[in-house]
């Protein structure tokens, strides 16, 4: 984990009210792993004091390039619209616990929900550098609010979903799951709570049938590999990642804590913020 100066090189509204923002860092560029995020400050004159964490979008550790998408929701975020190429600000990271890939796995089915598109999409880079086939599920409220297609890898096979059926299926992303369910070796999440809830449930159904989850275990002899080890959440169907609200970012807050299923505290930003979805409690409304 490093903090340095990224300096903006490119900055565009994509959808409305999204951004995409390519920075030089290489320092920050090298080693990042999907899944991992940037603890980033705003300028001294801005009045905020908290940096704001924002997923890796896309890394390249040739170029020294990450870059960010995010929503303009806040005073945060507005203020980062405001920045023009050639301006320098502070990034922290890479931070927290990447996306664990089985290496025998071919298969990848990465779910977004909305801005959820910024946490998975450094995977489907990986994965394809990776030679792996990668589909992508998305979810959108609307047609104007779905992510180009013309920002992602040609070989990623896109399904979308939307809200009101103005493009792709009708309802709710969650509801393509079922039809990739048997092909996926492995699921990757990332967007609002109800919907990592319902593929929680869903993945509970899957565990034991099928894939890796069923692959990676010995049968008889052998210990459980410990909840939240990367060989743990290797062999688990559903991975997730997980946005809480964010202070310090390095784990000595506690502000963003969620509960795990056996009912340890679990700071998002340090075990997380992805997790194996069965680590998680679910209902315990944190
Ligand atoms: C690990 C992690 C990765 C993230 N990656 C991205 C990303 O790639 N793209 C992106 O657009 N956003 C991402 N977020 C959320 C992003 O950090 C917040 O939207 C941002 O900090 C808001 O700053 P602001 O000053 O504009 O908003 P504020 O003025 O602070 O808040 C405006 C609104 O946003 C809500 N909000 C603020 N912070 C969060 C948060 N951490 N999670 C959920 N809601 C929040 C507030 O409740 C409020 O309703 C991520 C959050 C985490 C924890
Ligand atoms: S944000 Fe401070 S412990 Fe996670």
């Amino acid at each position: 984990m490093r903090l340095l100066d990224a300096e903006l090189t490119a900055s565009e509204e994509i959808l409305p009210g999204q951004w995409l923002q390519a920075y030089q860092a290489p320092w920050l560029a090298a080693g990042a792993r999907a899944g991992q995020f940037v603890h980033v400050r705003t300028g001294d004159f801005s009045g905020m004091v908290l940096r704001r964490p924002f997923s890796y979008n896309t890394v390249d550790p040739v170029s020294g390039t990450l870059t960010i998408h995010f929503r303009t929701v806040g005073k945060g975020t507005d203020w980062f619209t405001r920045l023009r190429p050639g301006d320098r600000i502070e990034m922290l990271g890479p931070l927290g616990r990447p996306f664990e890939v089985d290496r025998r796995s071919r298969h990848l089915l990465l779910i977004a929900g909305g801005l959820g598109i910024a946490g998975v999409r450094a995977l489907a880079d990986e994965a394809i550098r990776e030679g792996r086939q990668v589909t992508l599920l998305f979810g959108a409220a609307s047609a104007r609010d779905v992510y180009p297609t013309s920002l992602l890898p040609d070989e990623v096979e896109y399904i979308v979903a939307t809200d009101d059926g103005s493009v792709g299926h009708h309802g709710f992303v969650t509801e393509l799951v079922p039809d990739y369910e048997a092909w996926a070796d492995q699921a990757f999440a990332c967007g609002p709570l109800p919907m990592l809830r319902a593929l929680a449930r869903l993945a509970v159904s899957r565990r034991g049938r099928l894939g890796v989850a069923a692959l990676g275990r010995k049968r008889g002899s052998g210990r459980a590999d410990p909840p939240g080890s990367p060989q743990a959440r290797r062999k688990a169907f559903l991975q997730v990642s997980m946005e809480q609200h964010m202070g310090c970012a390095v784990g000595a807050c506690l502000g963003c804590v969620v509960m795990s299923a056996s009912g340890a505290p679990q700071r998002v930003c340090r075990e997380g913020p992805v997790f194996a979805s069965e680590e998680i409690d679910w209902e315990a409304g944190w």
